[in-house]
């Protein structure tokens, strides 16, 4: 009687948390953002086995890149402020290293950056046939590097350059939104007119720290990327105005380190979310206490998949 009732609880519907969107299935809604720890590919691994759904690689550009100088990162305690001049070792070399991961559990997102149209054609090229790449994410919005910050502010630019890889990529193309813009859903709408199969919102907030004993800029490069919870109000917001507007997927990014924080996202619109700062600071443990945290939240309020709280902030 007693093995016939632990039976039943083990009978009992777990709520589901996988994700399908842009073709893909994502166990869980836990995607590892761009620019943490996806520059090699035992890492990435690690990162999947420690329960992410899915992983964005570091942004990679054609050629290799050293970054700036040190310091590059700063922690303010509620966030941090990094400058690293989007470091990477160059597309060719960087596919050699995602080639040994075509085991993996969980789709390899590919993030991406170019300083022209015809470096973004290249890029394209080169990644298409590349099946261990389950889609692409175009970085047109790091907030300091010269060329490429400007890019998320111009709708005209957004909807050429995302026209233009969506012409020489055969995966999707998720574009990466910049919150230093007057008005994101403008920004979304270029997007999605070039071709955009989704969104992520946000990349960090153009911010800047002074070390007031010696008077001068902390960074090295003077401006960086804000990021972490300091950041995840002006982000859950975006994708709320983002998805009020448009029918497009939006990973929402910003600031998430509970379970509760990935409600929140789910809530305001988002298809899953991306974590990288909350990683940065306590490390891979944080992908189960979440999952384990989100499971209990659907349970306890009776609902029976992620898909039951999507979207439901905009219920007027
Ligand atoms: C860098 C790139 C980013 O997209 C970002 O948000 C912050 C920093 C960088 O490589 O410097």
């Amino acid at each position: 009687m007693f093995k016939l009732f632990l039976g039943l609880i083990d009978l009992a519907p777990q709520p589901m948390l996988k994700v399908e969107t842009l073709g893909l299935r994502f166990r869980n809604p836990l995607i590892l953002a761009a620019g943490i720890l996806g520059l090699t590919a035992p890492i990435l691994r690690r990162v999947v086995e420690s329960g992410a759904g899915g992983v964005v690689t570091k942004s990679i550009g054609l050629k290799p890149r050293k970054g700036y100088p040190n310091p590059t990162v700063v922690d303010l305690g509620f966030g941090f402020l990094n400058s690293m001049g989007l470091p990477n070792p160059g597309l060719e070399k960087f596919m050699k290293e995602l080639e040994t991961l075509r085991d993996l559990e969980a789709p390899i997102i590919l993030s991406i950056y170019a300083f022209s149209e015809d470096e973004l054609v290249e890029i394209g090229r080169a990644v298409s046939g590349l099946d261990v790449i389950s889609a692409v994410e175009l970085n047109i919005s790091c907030p300091h590097v010269d060329g490429i910050s400007e890019i998320a502010k111009d709708p005209i630019l957004v909807k050429s350059y995302v026209k233009t890889l969506k012409r020489h990529v055969d995966k999707p193309v998720i574009v990466k939104l910049s919150p230093n813009v007057s008005d994101i859903v403008r920004i979304a709408e270029a997007a999605v007119d070039g071709g955009a199969d989704a969104l992520t919102a946000i990349n960090t907030v153009r911010a800047m720290s002074i070390d007031v004993e010696v008077g001068r800029p902390v960074l090295a490069g003077v401006f960086g990327g804000l990021s972490g919870p300091a950041i995840r109000p002006i982000a859950v917001r975006c994708v709320y105005e983002i998805t009020e507007s448009l029918d497009i997927p939006v990973f929402g990014c910003g600031g998430v380190e509970t379970a509760r924080d990935v409600i929140e996202f789910l809530m305001a619109g988002a298809t899953a979310v991306q974590l990288g700062s909350a990683i940065a600071r306590g490390g891979l443990r944080i992908f189960k206490k979440i999952l384990k945290g989100l499971r209990s939240f659907l349970e306890e309020k009776g609902y029976n998949s992620i898909d039951d709280i999507r979207g439901l902030a905009h219920r007027r």
